[in-house]
C-alpha cells in the first residue's frame, strides 16, 4: 500500500518522493524511547509455544501488548491456557499467519451436572471472547429447572444424566432462553454457557455421553480480533506495534510507536500518507 502510493507519487513528483523516502528512512533509525513499545517488541513465549504476538498477552507480557480475551496462563513445558471467566480453554495449536487457533475446554466433564458453585462462576461467558468468529455459538446447559413436564421436550438432557437435582435439565443455544421457548432462566438454579462450534449443535441430543464428547472435542477458532479491515495490519504497516489502550474503559485499540502511542497508525507515516494521497489525487 505504502509502496504503491509512493510509486504513484514518484510518477508525478519525483523530487518530493525522494525527500519523502529519506524522511521515512531517517525516522526509522531513532531510539525506541517508549516503554510500552520496547516491552511489546520482544518475543513472547508461553509454555511450549514460542514467538507469540498480538493479540496474545499474559505471563511476562503486559496487557498493553495484547487484546482483551486473549490472555494466556503460561506454565513451563505446558500448553497455554486461555481463561474466559471461570471457563478455561487449552490452546493446543496456533497458526499466527492464518490467525487460527485450536482450543479444548479444560475439565469438560465438570460441566455436565455441575455443582452449584461451578455453575455460578461461569454464566457470563461471551462468545466474542475469541473475537468475531461467527462459527461459534453458546451452548446453554440448564439444570434443576422447575417447569411443567411438557416444556421443551426436544431439548431435555436425559434425567439419568443428572440425578443430583430434583428439577429437570435442558441444553440449547441462546434461543432456548427467549420467552417464546417457555423456559425462563430464573426457573433453573444452575446455568452454564459454553462456546462451541455451530456445526456441533446439530449432533446434540440429551444423551450424557454425547454431551461429554462434544465438550471434550478440540475446535478451531479463527481469531478475528477486529471487524472489517484489520486496524492492526494498518498499524504494523506504519511500523507500529498493535496494543491496547489501558486507560480506556472499553480497552480500545492502540498503535504503539517508537516515540508515543497513536489511536490507529504511527503519526509520521499518517501525516505523510494523507499528504501523499492529496498530491496524487
Ligand atoms: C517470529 O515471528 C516473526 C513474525 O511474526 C518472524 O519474522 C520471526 O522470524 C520469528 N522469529 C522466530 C525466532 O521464530
Ligand atoms: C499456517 O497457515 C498458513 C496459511 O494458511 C500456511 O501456509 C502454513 O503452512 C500454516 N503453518 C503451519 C505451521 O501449519
Ligand atoms: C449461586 O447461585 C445461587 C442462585 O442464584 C445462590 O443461591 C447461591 O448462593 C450462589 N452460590 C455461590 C457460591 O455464589
Ligand atoms: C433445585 O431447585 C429447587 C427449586 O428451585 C431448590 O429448592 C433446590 O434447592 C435446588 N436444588 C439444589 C441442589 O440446588
Ligand atoms: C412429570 O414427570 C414425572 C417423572 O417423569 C412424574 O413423576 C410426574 O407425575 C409428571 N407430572 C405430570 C404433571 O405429568
Ligand atoms: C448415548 O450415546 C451413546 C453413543 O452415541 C450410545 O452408545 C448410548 O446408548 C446412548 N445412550 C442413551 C441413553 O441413549
Ligand atoms: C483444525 O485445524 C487443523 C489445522 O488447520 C486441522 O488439522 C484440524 O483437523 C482442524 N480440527 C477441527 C476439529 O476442525
Ligand atoms: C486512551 O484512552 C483514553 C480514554 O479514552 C484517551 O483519553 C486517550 O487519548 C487514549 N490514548 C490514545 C493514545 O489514543
Amino acid at each position: 500500500m505504502v509502496a504503491h502510493i509512493l510509486f504513484l507519487l514518484y510518477q508525478h513528483h519525483p523530487i518530493i518522493t525522494i525527500f519523502l523516502v529519506l524522511i521515512l528512512a531517517s525516522t526509522s533509525y531513532g531510539e525506541d524511547d517508549n516503554k510500552d513499545y520496547r516491552d511489546c517488541k520482544k518475543h513472547f513465549n508461553c509454555g511450549v509455544l514460542s514467538n507469540l504476538s498480538y493479540p496474545f498477552w499474559g505471563g511476562d507480557r503486559p496487557e498493553v501488548c495484547g487484546h482483551k480475551g486473549f490472555q494466556l496462563k503460561c506454565e513451563e513445558g505446558q500448553l497455554p491456557i486461555i481463561p474466559s471467566d471461570k471457563l478455561e480453554f487449552r490452546l493446543s495449536r496456533l497458526n499466527q499467519s492464518s490467525r487460527l487457533m485450536t482450543l479444548q475446554l479444560v475439565n469438560s466433564k465438570d460441566y455436565i451436572c455441575p455443582t452449584q458453585n461451578l455453575a455460578n462462576s461461569s454464566t457470563e461467558s461471551d462468545i466474542h471472547v475469541f473475537g468475531y468468529d461467527l462459527n461459534l455459538q453458546n451452548l446453554n446447559l440448564l439444570y434443576n429447572c422447575t417447569v411443567p413436564n411438557s416444556t421443551l421436550v426436544q431439548n431435555r438432557i436425559s434425567s439419568s444424566a443428572c440425578r443430583k437435582y430434583s428439577g429437570s435439565s435442558f441444553y440449547g443455544s441462546d434461543d432456548i432462553l427467549e420467552s417464546s421457548s417457555g423456559l425462563h432462566q430464573t426457573q433453573c438454579s444452575v446455568r452454564i454457557k459454553i462456546p462451541i462450534p455451530v456445526e456441533t449443535f446439530r449432533r446434540l441430543t440429551g444423551n450424557r455421553s454425547e454431551l461429554e464428547q462434544v465438550l471434550r472435542e478440540e475446535f478451531n477458532v479463527s481469531y478475528k480480533y477486529d471487524q472489517g479491515p484489520s486496524i492492526c495490519d494498518a498499524c504494523m504497516a506504519s511500523k507500529g506495534i498493535c496494543g491496547t489502550n489501558l486507560t480506556d474503559p472499553n480497552r480500545e485499540f492502540l498503535c504503539l510507536c517508537r516515540d508515543q502511542p497513536f489511536p490507529f497508525v504511527c503519526k509520521v507515516c499518517f501525516v505523510l500518507f494523507v499528504w501523499a494521497i492529496k498530491l496524487v489525487g
